[in-house]
């Protein structure tokens, strides 16, 4: 079968969903086999809706002999399966391209274990980051991640991304925070790599295959994350900058007056503001500007981050670096800045069809890019914007169209990447390949690389029909994809 809503892609050897699978599926996980369609279709569509798959079967484990049950027998059949967290990942890997079993991780919502002396904490794949964070914030701790989607994104799909977010410049990546990982494999057989030790050097760091494996690999049924202290001190500073030489002038003086106490930096262009503004109604605290930065501090002395703060802002005024700026200290003033950086992707959304570009980027190229696109483009495209983690050299361009355009595409593919790859950038540097990057993971890795990631692939989930490895690769354990 060729899929005409994809042209070229082709639907693997894998066996078709019968009735009988259905009675098998029931004594695994009884009642929560899920048959009706609408009840599906959330599952199917991707947060973009831009992928959507035809599945008719959606599985909801609650323990990890549940699915390794489940992948052990969908091998013994042959049927594919797409592991789904929250479903908000942005390369249309979470979804089904044909008729993949969902395997949702929804019900598997458990807190096994927190210490609040090592501060780590043992969970099931499925609980959601936000309610991870305010459990952590009972116990003085906070998650060391945060993105805006965490009122839906689950833990175990964080790691299955290696989700970055706006936390990532103080608290480091998920393969530093994830201390302990259990996976089930594609035959079922359960990995226990769930240490909640600091230090383990015993031979290879097998959990770390599994960060950022998309879902490809196995099944993150449960984590072991340290947990850092919540800073008693929060800070956010939102500025205007005339130009984004200027952004970058602030970045470094922030990086040496701030040092420690700086834990996000963050920036957007006026075009991503003139969209929240217009489409989601929210205001600009301070004057127009073509660029804006957006600076937290954490510590946990006030006075101390807030003297700092001071001396800060007060160097930037003076060297005419920033144009207006405003502090926040009390929660809603922080949130309320906070919420401008975090809902530009749903501002983006009520434009129509988002082209979303996820890049690493030297700071000296990163908006050169953009600019570059804004005139490449013109007026085939409706809005073209720029904003991103800064601190992590990580650029965010999206562009909108009405309806969606394969000639915008068209000129959009694989020229942003050709670009990104001369300038020595990553094509996805937090959002992964799923099904629309994956084609191009040859301008970030050579072919050694990808040829071992491949043979990986092949060890761990032999029964795989591949020839075109990387699109049947990335994004499930046995995408329906030849
Ligand atoms: P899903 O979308 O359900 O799945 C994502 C991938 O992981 C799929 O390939 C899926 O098969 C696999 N997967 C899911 N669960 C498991 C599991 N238990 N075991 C194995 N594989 C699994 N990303 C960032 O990095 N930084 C951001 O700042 C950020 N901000 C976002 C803001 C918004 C508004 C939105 C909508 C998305 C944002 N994202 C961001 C992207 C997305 O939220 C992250 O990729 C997130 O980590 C995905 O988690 P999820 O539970 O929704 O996973
Ligand atoms: C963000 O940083 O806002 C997210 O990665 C989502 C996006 O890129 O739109
Ligand atoms: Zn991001």
């Amino acid at each position: 079968l060729t899929s005409t809503r994809y042209p070229g892609l082709k639907r693997g050897q894998y066996s078709e969903v019968t009735d009988e699978d259905i009675r098998a599926f029931e004594t695994f996980v009884p009642s929560r086999v899920v048959t009706n369609l609408d009840e599906i279709l959330p599952h199917n569509v991707d947060w973009l809706r831009m992928v959507r798959g035809t599945s008719k079967i959606l599985l909801k484990p609650k323990t990890t002999e549940e699915v390794s049950q489940i992948l052990a027998y969908c091998n013994s059949r042959r049927l594919a399966v797409v592991p789904q967290g929250g479903n908000t990942g942005l390369v249309g890997g979470s979804v089904p391209i044909f008729d993949e079993i969902i395997l949702s991780t929804s019900l598997m919502n458990q807190v096994l274990s927190f210490d609040d002396v090592s501060g780590i904490l043992v969970c099931q794949a499925g609980c959601v980051l936000e309610s991870l964070d305010k459990l952590m914030e009972d116990h003085g701790f906070i998650m060391p991640l945060d993105l805006g989607a965490k009122g839906s994104c689950h833990i175990g799909g964080n790691i299955a991304t290696n989700a970055g977010g706006l936390r990532r410049l103080r608290y480091g990546s998920l393969h530093g925070n994830v201390l302990g990982l259990e996976v089930v494999l594609p035959d079922g057989i359960i990995l226990d790599c769930l240490s909640s030790m600091l230090k383990d050097n015993t031979g290879y760091d097998l959990k770390q295959l599994f960060i950022g494996s998309e879902g490809h690999l196995g099944v993150i049924t449960t984590a072991s994350i340290l947990i850092p202290p919540r800073p008693k001190a929060v800070n956010v500073t939102f500025l205007g900058c005339a130009t984004f030489s200027d952004v970058l002038s602030t970045y470094k003086l922030a990086r040496s007056m701030l040092g420690e106490i700086l834990s996000a930096f963050e920036f957007l262009d006026d075009f991503c503001m003139n969209l929240v503004e217009t489409k989601l109604g929210l205001h600009n605290p301070i004057s127009k500007q073509p660029f804006y930065v957006l600076i937290e501090t954490s510590g946990s002395n006030s006075s101390h981050d807030e003297e700092k703060l001071n001396f800060f802002l007060e160097k930037l005024t003076f060297d005419k670096i920033a144009r207006d700026g405003t502090l926040a200290t009390d929660l809603s003033k922080l949130k309320e800045v906070w919420d401008i950086r975090e809902r530009i992707s749903e501002s983006l959304t009520l434009c129509g069809t988002t082209y979303k570009y996820d890049l690493s980027l030297p700071l000296s190229k990163m908006y050169e890019l953009v600019s570059h696109m804004r005139e490449r483009l013109g007026d085939l495209v409706t809005n073209c914007v720029g904003y991103g983690h800064l601190g992590d050299c990580n650029l965010h361009l999206n562009f909108t169209t009405p309806e969606f355009s394969e000639q915008v595409l068209d000129s959009i593919e694989p020229y942003v990447y050709q670009w990104t790859a001369k300038h020595g950038g990553s094509i996805s540097a937090e959002h992964g390949l799923g099904l629309k990057k994956a084609n191009y993971i040859h301008y970030s890795k050579s072919s050694p690389s990808v040829d071992l990631m491949k043979n990986i692939k092949q060890l761990l989930d032999p029964k795989v029909t591949c020839p075109n490895y990387l699109l049947a690769s990335v994004g499930s354990i046995a995408k329906h994809l030849e």
